[in-house]
């Protein structure tokens, strides 16, 4: 792999800003935050009287503490423009959510919001080790979500090439990434793994690719993906971390140089970890729930939004701005087995870690007797396939995660192919116990 490490003249003075100057910043723009927000949206200013507070009392950033929550359903509940904060004139564009149940969240954005969304991806490009030399082969979905148009107009604020791909055909995806000599490819960890499969299947040795640098996120991944990533392909995996309410892609993102957790950018959004019971905010290095509050966003501000993603803050390294290590995973997606939680990534790391296996795998949850049971489908490696590969690998992989997890669950090892492929986002749990 190739060093990408940024020289000086890369980087924006504020992200090697003193931590003085960027809190100060903060300050500034959070006061303006938190009084766009009241004047302009009726939820925060109801809520905000219900609460007894007022944006006038923020006086330093840990006042945030005291302003309420904002929660997914309240995007729901004000379904589509109700959390708008600028009249219809000034919005240029629309995002949403399916979401699996009920109505889908709509976020909306003014010219001014576009321009810093896309100076947030490019400035996590070029933390990512690219510039505007490279060709980028954007594989995340074009359309509502916001992966593909976030990375988009990102890539090309960098100044590179942006192959607008999208999600889907990966025998052509393998195709064009060859013909046009991408250098950098953006996509979800688990579809890449499809991207990898279509390589050998195609005759092509990945690790012979033009490829240099990979921007993965918009799903959990564990540093053994990153490890199986770069190894097959010999090229640099990022995380890149971001969420539609917020922005979309490029709220935080790895060095290349470090790899060691994502740098929040802290100049537009800010971070708290807090207890996800009680609320409270906890100290830098304690593992909770992220909460984000937009600083300069104009459309549609959030205020302490829950984001129910699992990690902790640490302080700044190859940047001054607040690292959050890699999330462990969202508390939606928290398996409870027999009082024990449980995270499709601890699982993932137990995968990767088996000889024999292909790192595919789901998670089906049933009910056995009075019991919830957990069965980890999981592929044999195609070199690995015959009966006593398999049969190892279940005993292996069983010990594995009863050592981890404290609980024993099945293990089927199914044939090369016999999981299905993630298309975007992985879906790593099916739950088929009743409902009751
Ligand atoms: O997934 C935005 C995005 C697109 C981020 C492309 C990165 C790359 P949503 O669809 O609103 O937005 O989903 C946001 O996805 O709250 C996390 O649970 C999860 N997520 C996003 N990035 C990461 C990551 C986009 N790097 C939700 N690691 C978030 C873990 C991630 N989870």
């Amino acid at each position: 792999m190739k060093d990408l490490s940024p020289k000086k003249i890369d980087l924006e003075a504020i992200e090697i800003a003193s931590r003085d100057e960027i809190m100060a910043l903060q300050l500034k723009r959070l006061k303006w935050s938190l009084r766009h927000a009241y004047d302009n949206v009726p939820m925060y200013r109801k809520r905000f009287d219900a609460a007894g507070v007022h944006p006038d009392d923020l006086h330093s950033l840990p006042d945030l503490a005291k302003f309420p929550f904002t929660h997914k359903d309240d995007l729901r509940d004000n379904y589509p423009f109700g959390l708008a904060a600028v009249p219809r004139d000034k919005i240029v564009r629309l995002h949403a959510s399916s979401g699996t149940t009920g109505k889908p969240t709509v976020v909306v954005y003014t010219k001014n919001d576009i321009d810093i969304w896309a100076d947030t991806v490019a400035r996590s490009l070029r933390a990512s080790g690219l510039r505007a030399a490279d060709i980028i082969h954007n594989a995340y979905g074009y359309g509502l979500f916001t992966g593909g148009l976030g990375a988009h107009y990102g890539i090309e604020r960098l100044g590179a090439m942006v192959v607008p791909m999208g999600g889907g055909q990966t025998e052509k995806q393998v195709n064009l990434i060859r013909d046009f000599q991408a250098t950098g490819i953006m996509v979800t960890p688990s579809y890449m793994l499809n991207i990898l499969e279509q390589f050998h299947k195609s005759g092509f040795d990945p690790r012979g690719s033009s490829l240099q640098v990979g921007v993965f996120g918009a799903e959990p991944w564990t540093n053994a993906m990153r490890k199986e990533i770069e190894d097959a392909f010999d090229i640099h995996a990022v995380d890149i971390y971001g969420l539609s309410e917020i922005m979309g892609p490029g709220v935080a993102n790895e060095c290349v140089e470090t790899k060691d957790g994502l740098h929040v950018w802290e100049d537009h959004y800010y971070p708290e970890v807090i207890d996800p019971i009680t609320g409270a905010v906890l100290p830098e290095g304690e593992k909770g729930e992220l909460v984000f509050t937009t600083l300069t966003k104009e459309g549609m501000p959030m205020i302490r939004y829950r984001t129910r993603d699992l990690t902790r803050l640490l302080p700044g390294t190859a940047r001054s701005m607040r690292r959050m290590e890699k999330i462990t995973g969202r508390s939606d997606d928290m398996i409870i087995l027999r009082g024990v939680n449980i995270f499709p990534t601890q699982i993932e790391e137990q995968v990767l870690a088996t000889p024999g296996l292909a790192p595919y795998f789901q998670i089906e949850l049933f009910r056995a007797g009075p019991m919830d049971a957990m069965r980890v489908m999981v592929e044999a490696d195609i070199h690995n396939a015959d009966a006593e590969s398999r049969a190892q690998a279940v005993a292996v992989l069983a010990k594995r995660i009863k050592g981890m997890v404290g609980v024993s669950c099945e293990i089927e090892v199914k044939f090369p192919g016999g999981v299905a492929r993630s298309q975007g986002k992985a879906v790593r749990v099916i739950d088929n116990r009743p409902k009751d």
